[in-house]
């Protein structure tokens, strides 16, 4: 099965297909909700819960390529 993950423009990563997210102890997150924060201001992570709007979070819209070679 392939999960897909969405950057979404100046918002959060959203999943999609089945997939487990873990905590740091191993333990199973219920997945109530498709889309991950990645502007690191929700209150709810790892979830977004809409702060990046109020807070102006811009990403970047492409890869940016390694420099590992
Ligand atoms: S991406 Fe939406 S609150 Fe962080």
């Amino acid at each position: 099965m392939t999960v897909t993950i969405r950057l979404k423009e100046n918002g959060p990563l959203l999943v999609e297909g089945e997939y487990t997210l873990v905590d740091p102890n191993g333990n199973e997150i219920p997945q109530a909700k498709r889309a991950l924060c990645r502007c690191g201001g929700s209150t709810t992570k790892p979830f977004c819960d809409g702060t990046h709007s109020k807070i102006g979070f811009q990403a970047a819209t492409a890869a940016v390529a390694s420099s590992d070679k």
